[in-house]
């Protein structure tokens, strides 16, 4: 929908700053660039990042980012079509329904894979639940206690054994074995095409509009020899770090309760309904990811851990718990005591009804729950046990709750409030460099700039983004003395259209990303030229070092220092240049 020249004249036509403004309170003008509070992730300080004049947006924090259409995407959680229909009666623009055939294609073949997996969870059901060959399936079930009302629920299947069955069902309606590889119901190894899911319980995976988009199918055989669950992999329709598995059924039940559990398994998922608790969703085996998050923020701003109480389910427990707070969502935990898992408490004929009605603070469940894997009368187990409840601390960002805690933790180890405070405080500061230190180049930016600009790759970004956003300052500039110092090909494309005005809508994908990346970085205003001038310096300076610095140590070349005349009259025009450069 909606032609190349349709979509941009709706964005020449939508001024971005007023689409996003409303979202972003905190959006104000500086230099060429408006910044602000990021509305996908929570944070202090604006990395948030927007464009007028080319209508895009980034956010250094989170590193979301693209044009006004892929905003009200992101932020009203529509898809493109949606989006594009939205902004156009926004700008005015009557859209005409030509689709391009490449369009027609993919929503052609996206049909195609949903027909294809709908049936095929239609034909696991009917196996289940009617055929002979269903009966092992049936016998797990009953031993899982999987009741008939959760099975039609969740429309849980069984893949039987052998190798055709399911192929044999789909070519007969017509279905080329080649797309069904693609689509990930059959495999190929050997120049054979079979089934890829057999002897398993199959659990459709379904996205929010109903339609059946993968399959997570749990292993039945006392010897199976593959995993445990084996899932369908990414196609057209299946983003998994996009998916919750039972979202779709839990929807309303979020919506009237007010919050959502979160479980490890598939299985925790299926025993919770069945015990009348409908409002859970589990991320398929993955970590929890800011889509999924995204994903549960339309119908609810409050989580319930209800994670293994294993040490992996514990961990995970606390990665997300980050992510979670970040959000800017309530966390609460609920307590399966000695329960490995939610199907393991719920077979074990507790009331998961009222454990799920006391929500438990997250702090308060790691002191309690901590406090029994440490002895601690021992000054070293104690020592550890503060700083394990002390980093969960520090992910809190309320002073009140922060003092709260700390009271709380210093009756239960017997140590001075202000002491723990100043532990505290530490470990932030830890946490904090070392999370720098953790991640892709690309998003430390965003978190500590000044300390990103040390680091040797993002110089030159830095360069092009002083070049860019100073366009008045830039007309005694030797181009090819920077283009000399660039790294690479695409650095030096970039800095061509800078210098030559070219439109952004001539450049390819790789070369607007930078380009799009190098506008948008937040850097300091220059009040006149002179200080402009003195900061390009000192970067060509620092690139010119490292030019030469490297070319010395490819002479040396390591440890070798058996040089010849030619290298060592080479060298010792580097060091000499490298001094005149202090
Ligand atoms: N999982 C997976 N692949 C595996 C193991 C697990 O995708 N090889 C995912 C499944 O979505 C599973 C979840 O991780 O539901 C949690 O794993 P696990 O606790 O092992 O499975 P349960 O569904 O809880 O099954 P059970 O109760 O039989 O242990
Ligand atoms: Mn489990």
């Amino acid at each position: 929908m909606g032609d190349r020249g349709q979509i941009e004249e709706i964005k020449s036509k939508l001024d971005i700053i007023s689409v996003i403004g409303p979202y972003v309170p905190t959006l104000k003008r500086s230099g060429r660039n408006y910044f602000g509070l990021c509305p996908f992730h929570k944070e202090k300080t604006p990395s948030f990042s927007v464009n007028q004049e080319l209508g895009i947006y980034k956010c250094f924090g989170c590193g979301e980012g693209g044009d006004v259409i892929k905003f009200i995407e992101k932020i009203d959680g529509i898809d493109f079509p949606k989006a594009l229909e939205v902004a156009a009666k926004r700008a005015g623009v009557k859209l005409n329904k030509k689709i391009s055939p490449e369009q027609i294609e993919n929503a052609k073949i996206k049909e195609n894979i949903l027909k294809a997996n709908s049936l095929a969870s239609e034909f696991f059901q009917y196996i289940l639940l009617k055929h002979p060959q269903g009966e092992i399936g049936r016998e797990y079930a009953k031993k899982r206690k999987l009741t008939k009302e959760v099975i039609e629920r969740f429309n849980i299947g069984l893949a039987p054994g052998g190798f055709e069955n399911l192929k044999k069902f789909l070519i007969k309606k017509g279905f080329k074995p080649y797309d069904l590889v693609k689509w990930g119901l059959l495999v190929e190894k050997n120049g054979r095409i079979y089934d890829k899911f057999r002897s398993r319980l199959t659990f459709p995976v379904i996205d929010h509009q109903g339609d059946v988009v993968g399959f997570s199918c749990r292993a039945i055989l006392q010897d199976e020899k593959g995993p445990k669950y084996l899932n369908s992999p990414e196609t057209l329709v299946y983003q998994k770090s996009r998916t919750l598995f039972g979202l779709f059924q839990a929807k309303e039940a979020i919506r009237k309760s007010g919050f959502a559990i979160l479980v490890e398994g598939n299985i925790d998922l299926l025993s919770s309904h069945k015990a009348g608790v409908e409002n859970i969703v589990a991320p398929l085996g993955t970590a929890l990811t800011i889509d999924q998050i995204n994903l549960l923020k339309r119908y609810t701003d409050t989580v319930y851990f209800a994670l293994d109480t294993d040490n992996a389910g514990q961990k995970a427990l606390l990665k997300d718990l980050d992510l979670i707070d970040q959000m800017g969502m309530n966390a609460f935990v609920l307590d399966i005591g000695k329960f490995k898992d939610v199907d393991d408490l719920i077979v074990g004929g507790e009331n998961w009804q009222e454990v799920v009605g006391k929500p438990v603070d997250i702090v308060l469940y790691f002191l309690k729950s901590l406090k029994t894997k440490y002895d601690l009368a021992q000054p070293i187990e104690k020592n550890k046990y503060i700083r394990q409840i002390l980093e969960i601390i520090s992910k809190i960002h309320n002073p009140l709750l922060i003092n709260d805690y700390l009271n709380k933790l210093a009756s239960e180890v017997n140590i001075d409030i202000k002491i723990l405070f100043s532990e505290l405080n530490n470990i932030k500061d830890y946490l904090q460099k070392h999370k720098l230190s953790e991640l892709p180049s690309d998003h430390k930016i965003s978190i500590e700039i000044k300390e990103a600009r040390q680091k040797e790759n993002l110089l030159f970004k830095y360069l092009l983004a002083l070049l860019l956003n100073n366009q008045e300052y830039t007309s005694n500039i030797k181009y090819s003395e920077i283009e000399d110092l660039m790294p690479d090909e695409l650095f030096k494309k970039v800095l061509k259209s800078t210098l030559s005005g070219r439109l952004i809508d001539k450049m390819d994908e790789e070369e607007l990303k930078l380009y799009s990346d190098c506008i948008l970085m937040p850097i300091d205003s220059f009040e006149d030229q002179h200080q402009f001038d003195h900061e390009i310096n000192v970067i060509i300076t620092r690139l010119r070092k490292e030019k030469i610095n490297s070319e010395i140590e490819k002479i040396k070349g390591g440890q070798n220092l058996d040089l010849d005349d030619v290298e060592i009259n080479r060298l010792t025009v580097l060091i000499k240049q490298l001094s005149s450069l202090k």
